[in-house]
């Protein structure tokens, strides 16, 4: 008991230093899971000031990409590109991903595979193809602007393999979903073509824009996430990426569309928006370059060294990966090897 009661209070500066970040988790955090604070709108109060702040800086960081991309972007919550390498060169990134030799961190969700390797600047150096991809001036900009932040992303490489011959484990990807309270991006260079064979991202255009029927599912999702025991309806999930059914889309408005991209197609979302990955028919492969930024969203300013920033943060996100190992391996979650990517 003295023991709980030590570590509560040891906690609660790290507790409220989340509720004015980006935490999310109803479950581990009292404060965001308070019940009664939620019925009070600290949620709601959550996820109107994160937006209003991030309309803020996407003013500010107007003038890095044309007028059409901003519009799509916030318009539709996302911007797609095909295309977005010259020829040659994407066939030299994809030879490139496709050969690769390094650390590979692999985790089962459902019956797909996911193979994933964190491509730091030191990484990057030795593939000439994905540096220049990282590098381009294009992306550089339509990454900083849509994250507000200003900073280039996190770049991974992402190799799903469908119907592997795995023990199936519960897969969140699947599910309709928003990743969190706040707006942030993802980014997607698809190095194989998409269609149903293989699964392609599924979206709900418009669903990113906090509408007045957006704000008052929010609402009703808090107060739901923060119910314990019985009272808790089974198959949720409490970790702040809430779920959404056809029913609720429907009643919003909104309705899904099915990414089928030909190879070499440049993505970039709002994961605020309504999303999850499409079921693959098919044993098959989907490998991508994956980007993403996230960031604190209650910070009203970005860096003004973005090049510096990125370093750091690329930095700290690796420690981060290393400590987050050992658990996760510990709990059969993920294997890490050293080898190359799984191909049919
Ligand atoms: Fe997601």
């Amino acid at each position: 008991m003295a023991k709980l009661l030590i570590r509560a209070i040891w906690k609660w500066p790290q507790w409220l230093l989340e509720v004015f970040s980006w935490g999310k988790s109803f479950k581990n955090n009292p404060i965001i899971g308070s019940y009664w604070l939620n019925l009070c709108g600290l949620h709601v109060a959550r996820v109107v000031l994160a937006q209003v702040l991030f309309r803020f800086r996407l003013l500010l960081l107007a003038p890095l990409v044309p007028a059409a991309d901003r519009r799509d972007f916030l318009k539709k919550g996302y911007i797609l590109k095909e295309n977005f390498l010259p020829q040659d060169e994407f066939q030299r990134l994809r030879q490139a991903l496709q050969d690769y030799r390094g650390e590979v961190r692999e985790l089962v969700e459902g019956t797909t595979l996911t193979q994933r390797t964190f491509m730091t600047r030191a990484e990057r150096e030795k593939l000439p193809a994905l540096k220049a991809f990282a590098d381009d001036p294009r992306l550089d900009h339509l990454m900083r602007y849509c994250s507000s932040k200003n900073r280039p992303a996190l770049f991974y490489v992402e190799n799903l393999c469908n119907h592997a011959n795995v023990v199936p484990r519960p897969d969140p990807q699947r599910d309709m979903h928003a990743d969190t309270f706040h707006p942030c991006v993802k980014g997607w260079l698809y190095i194989d073509s998409v269609d149903d064979d293989n699964g392609p991202y599924i979206y709900v255009p418009g669903s990113h824009r906090l509408t007045w029927r957006r704000l008052k599912w929010e609402y009703r999702q808090s107060l739901e996430a923060c119910k314990r025991g019985q009272a808790r309806a089974p198959g949720r999930y409490w970790d702040g990426s809430f779920r959404v059914s056809e029913q609720a889309l429907r009643e919003m408005g909104l309705a899904p569309v099915k990414f089928c991209v030909p190879a070499n197609t440049l993505l970039i979302a709002n994961v605020y928006g309504f999303h999850r990955r499409g079921e693959a028919e098919r044993r098959s492969n989907r490998m991508t370059v994956w980007m993403q930024a996230r960031d604190n969203p209650f910070n009203p300013l970005f860096t003004l060294w973005p090049a510096t920033t990125g370093r750091v943060f690329e930095w700290v996100w690796g420690q981060v990966l290393r400590r987050l190992d050992g658990p996760r391996q510990a709990a059969g979650e993920q294997r890490v090897f050293c080898g190359g990517f799984s191909r049919e």
